[in-house]
């Protein structure tokens, strides 16, 4: 029987809501993010693209294909980078036909949307996506941030596979919390103590793919004063193993199961 052995605080743990609740509706809809809330979820998770025109929107892919109407509302588009399209075009895509017909009518957001809605009920987690694409983006990121009241607040940590997007939001705001992601592919050969040693320089934490953590890895990172936060954590038994390993927090598509497991629902 598998129980949580570790002595923590459950408030202190952070349940981090991927995509949203995106297990129950469209990733990356207002929908999902509203789903998240009502379940108690202690951080939004928001994948940033940046518009033709400069603005964030909330999209995990670099194409709108997979999870809006694009194909057809433009056929002539393919592959529909989103990073082609201005917002008003992106404005006018379902994307939530796609998970089910109930959700039809969702729009790709905005970051300010999403600001909007989480409001004070949550936190966000930010990953720039793609930012070698984007230039741009790290500053503009600071800019809605600052324009909204976060900077300076522990209300919003920012996430990046890419060193170099984590390294630029360092230079422009100091106290940022910070999160170096790790696939699989990018630690494979790599020596850990150094990958954690350079992480250390600019980042508060590591979000590592589930499979990658064991007592090893939350313990070397939390000797480097960096928390470990790893994703995307679905299973239960993931969930408990990864609870006692000593993480801080997890990312899941159903943070209400994460929640039961914290007793805090
Ligand atoms: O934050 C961890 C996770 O967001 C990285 O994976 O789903 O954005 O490709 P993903
Ligand atoms: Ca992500």
């Amino acid at each position: 029987d598998l129980t949580v052995t570790r002595e923590f605080e459950p408030q202190e743990f952070a349940v981090i809501a991927y995509r949203g609740a995106s297990a129950y509706a469209p990733e990356h809809t207002l929908a999902s993010y509203a789903k998240a809330l009502g379940m108690g979820a202690d951080y939004i998770e928001v994948d940033l693209q940046m518009t033709q025109d400069g603005a964030l929107i909330a999209l995990h892919d670099v194409s709108l294909e997979r999870t809006t109407d694009a194909e057809e509302v433009y056929p002539d588009r393919e592959p529909w980078i989103a990073g082609l399209f201005t917002l008003e075009e992106i404005k006018r895509l379902d994307a939530g036909s796609w998970f089910g017909e109930e959700y039809a009518g969702e729009e790709v957001p905005t970051l300010q949307e999403v600001i909007d809605l989480v409001g004070r009920d949550a936190r966000l987690y930010i990953e720039t996506k793609e930012p070698e694409a984007h230039p741009g983006m790290e500053r503009r990121l600071i800019e809605v941030l600052d324009e909204n009241g976060l900077l300076g607040t522990d209300r919003v940590i920012v996430q990046s596979f890419s060193p170099e997007s984590l390294q630029l939001l360092r230079e422009l705001d100091e106290d940022l919390f910070l999160v170096q992601l790790y696939s699989p592919e990018m630690v494979a050969g790599q020596d850990r103590e150094e990958l954690l040693d350079a992480a250390a320089e600019y980042a508060n934490g590591i979000g590592p793919d589930k499979d990658l953590v064991d007592a090893g890895l939350v313990q070397e990172a939390n000797r480097r004063n960096l928390v470990v936060h790893p994703y995307t954590v679905n299973e239960r038994a993931d969930m408990l193993r990864l609870l006692n390993l000593g993480v801080e927090g997890m990312f899941t598509d159903m943070p209400d199961h994460l929640m039961g497991i914290l007793q805090r629902s």
